[in-house]
């Protein structure tokens, strides 16, 4: 049976554990600082309210997709660095586990921020798929009005069943690893994630896996690499249309590697296969 072990990480703020997966939610350096540093900053929150507010006026929404409730550290991070920046917070927010909410509101909240989602967040618990206000900010820390809509289940399942003209500015995509829950992290998922993006958008993971920035890549969108957090090294950020920072030198040439290997084994299957070559099989005339 899974349980959820609560751990103290290294900023004071308290974290999650798997026992079943083996995985804990957040790094042994900090949780509250992951939240703030590799999604809400990463994905430009502040920056990206102030275009929209310029673009539309103030009380715009800011659309956020939250892969991964979890304790809501990432939607309480989104919600902080985004006070007294006049727009309205609209997470989406997507969680297979109900238990992991609830153990998290058990525990020491991380900060003030965090103390004030949690009536939101119980409350957006008893009613999955509808909007909650998540109530006022912490007393003078600055105004940030913010909603929640919290889909319980699988996160592919969830995510194909919002609309489909939902576009989002952000996407936290904070699920678990890669090399424990390979699920969320394939191209269908990962494709249906890309066209939620609005042009100007962000995309922020942990994860610096050759396989998911190539992932992203096949789905159409810019990739680069994301900040040191902690003792972690990189993370991955995707944009459809905004420039990203450059790889090392070192890291692109993996990349580059692992491409033309995935592209020789993907020849060799279809060869085994029978089936025509991307080239062969294209059509008279079409672009390469
Ligand atoms: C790294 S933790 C997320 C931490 C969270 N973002 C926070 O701020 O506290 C990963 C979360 O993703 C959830 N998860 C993992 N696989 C999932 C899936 N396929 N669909 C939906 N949620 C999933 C886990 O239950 C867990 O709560």
């Amino acid at each position: 049976m899974t349980t959820w072990e609560p751990r103290q990480t290294q900023d004071g703020s308290w974290t999650l554990y798997n026992t079943e997966l083996g995985e804990a939610c957040h790094s042994r350096d900090g949780a509250w600082m992951e939240s703030v540093e590799r999604y809400a900053k990463a994905c430009r929150l502040p920056e990206r309210a102030v275009e929209l507010v310029e673009r539309d006026g103030a009380g715009v929404p800011l659309r956020v997709l939250d892969i991964g409730t979890g304790l809501g550290l990432n939607i309480a991070a989104a919600r902080s660095v985004l006070a007294g920046c006049g727009v309205l917070l609209q997470i989406t927010s997507l969680e297979q586990d109900r238990d992991v909410i609830r153990a998290g509101l058990e525990l020491p909240a991380a900060n003030p921020w965090h103390a004030s989602i949690a009536v939101g967040l119980a409350q957006a618990l008893e009613k999955p798929g509808e909007i909650v206000d998540l109530g006022p900010s912490p007393a003078g820390m600055g105004e940030s009005r913010a909603s929640l809509e919290l889909h319980i289940g699988h996160g592919a399942e969830c995510l194909a069943a919002i609309d489909k003209r939902s576009r989002f500015d952000a996407v936290f995509m904070d699920p678990f690893s890669p090399a424990v829950d390979r699920s969320l992290w394939g191209t269908s998922f990962l494709q249906e994630v890309s066209s939620r993006m609005k042009p100007g958008s962000m995309l922020s993971t942990f994860s610096a896996a050759i396989r998911v920035r190539r992932t992203l890549q096949e789905v159409g969108l810019l990739v680069g690499p994301g900040e040191r957090v902690g003792s972690k090294s990189s993370g991955t950020l995707a944009s459809p249309d905004r420039a990203l920072p450059a790889f090392p030198a070192a890291q692109a040439r993996r990349m580059k590697r692992a491409a033309v290997a995935a592209r020789a084994k993907d020849e060799a299957r279809r060869q085994r296969a029978n089936e025509p070559s991307v080239d062969e099989g294209l059509e008279p005339g079409s672009q390469t």
